[in-house]
């Protein structure tokens, strides 16, 4: 028999909060969403009681996934600031339900152990080539000789598996914890690998906090100067939670030089200022057409509008990639350019943006505020 919800809150009635109480009872679950054997719920608690809590979260992770009839469970702790604002919550994607309120930055303030800067790849639209740019800005903040780890978080169709040639599920280490794959030097992990092919769209939205959380705290990342996250396209409610939970040091908004795409990469550099994220800049892919037989060149999107774009925002303008054959062979092929063809000129594109995006995170590191979760 499928599980329900009310099967999963009276096997959570054996689970206790740290004062004693029933979890089930004390207002701090979100809803329980159970579907063909799955289940995903989070506790939110007061930031400055989140350690007392995660061992429940465990407990409660555990009962509900020896429940018969349950193939996973995924339990997520999220903390909100005495007195502040709770984190928004996800809705589903496309519900069309007011976008959630900007929330402080509390527990995702805290950061992952081990990882210096975390940066997210994004763009207010889909295919303008986020998660080709994400690989190589990566492989080249490598070559930087910077240690670098990859998180594609594109929970509606992740794509770094196919881009980085990944064919072998991440191993369990202890039980819970997850080895990331290792690919051409980077530390890799795909949202992929732990949402269902199969989960229907509605709720991926849903499973954000719960499948970020995992990936970045129960994922063994080891010591990383720069973590790169692939996010999933646009600025709806999914994006800016995530944008909230993963404690970010800077944006980089990646954008083709069409005036539509443009509207759409305004909304990204937007929606990243709302949540106090520094914008560390645009790249401007498929900038102009170079043709793989003769060399000729033709701006057939009107080259350079990311970078006038750029100069209207006040962001910093990283770098212009063009379109070609090459790089989507190639990507397309799990062979990024910059880490298979390192002397070719699209790998050198590749270094000199990442090269500034690295400039921009030691003045984001230094213009920063210091966000302090209230005790
Ligand atoms: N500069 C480029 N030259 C040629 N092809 C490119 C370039 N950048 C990306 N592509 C190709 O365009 C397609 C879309 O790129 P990619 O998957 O990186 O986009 P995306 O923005 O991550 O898409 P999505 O929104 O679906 O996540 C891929 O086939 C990729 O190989
Ligand atoms: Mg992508």
């Amino acid at each position: 028999m499928a599980v329900t919800k009310d099967d999963v809150l009276a096997s959570l009635a054996r689970v206790s909060c740290p004062d004693g109480s029933p979890l089930h009872k004390s207002g701090a679950l979100s809803d329980v969403l159970a579907t063909d054997g799955k289940v995903f719920f989070s506790i939110t608690v007061d930031a400055a009681q989140v350690k007392g809590w995660e061992s429940v979260r465990k407990q409660a992770e555990e009962v509900v996934r020896a429940m018969p009839g349950v193939t996973s469970a995924m339990v997520a702790l999220t903390a909100e600031r005495r007195g502040g604002t709770a984190p928004a919550r996800p809705s589903p994607a496309g519900s069309g339900a007011a976008a959630p309120r900007p929330a402080p930055r509390g527990e995702a303030n805290v950061g992952v152990p081990g990882v210096e800067s975390i940066i997210a790849v994004a763009s207010g639209k889909g295919g303008v080539g986020k998660s080709t740019t994400a690989v190589n800005l990566a492989l080249g903040l490598a070559t930087l000789g910077l240690k670098v780890g990859v998180l594609d978080a594109d929970i509606y169709g992740p794509s770094l598996p196919k881009l980085l040639a990944i064919k072998e599920r991440p191993q369990t280490l202890g039980g819970t914890r997850l080895k990331p794959i290792s690919r051409y030097g980077l530390t890799v992990m795909s949202i992929g690998f732990v949402v269902d092919e199969e989960t229907p769209m509605i709720w991926r939205g849903q499973m954000v906090i719960s499948a970020l959380t995992q990936m970045l705290r129960e994922v063994e990342w080891g010591a990383l100067d720069v973590m790169v996250v692939d996010m999933p396209p646009g600025t709806g409610d999914a994006q800016l939670t995530m944008a909230q939970q993963v404690p970010l040091k800077g944006a980089v908004i990646v954008s083709t030089p069409q005036d539509l795409a443009l509207i759409d990469a305004r909304r990204g550099i937007a929606m990243f200022r709302r949540v106090n994220v520094p914008v560390l800049g645009i790249v401007e892919n498929m900038s102009y057409f170079e043709c793989p037989e003769c060399g000729t060149r033709s701006d057939i999107f009107g080259h350079g509008g990311a970078r006038h774009e750029a100069e209207r925002l006040g962001v910093p303008f990283l770098g212009e990639v063009p379109l070609h054959i090459d790089i989507r062979e190639k990507s397309d092929a799990g062979l990024p350019v910059v880490a298979t063809d390192p002397d070719g000129p699209h790998a050198k594109t590749y270094r000199e943006i990442a090269s500034r995006v690295r400039q921009g995170l030691t003045v984001a590191g230094r213009a920063a505020p210091k966000i302090v979760v209230e005790a």
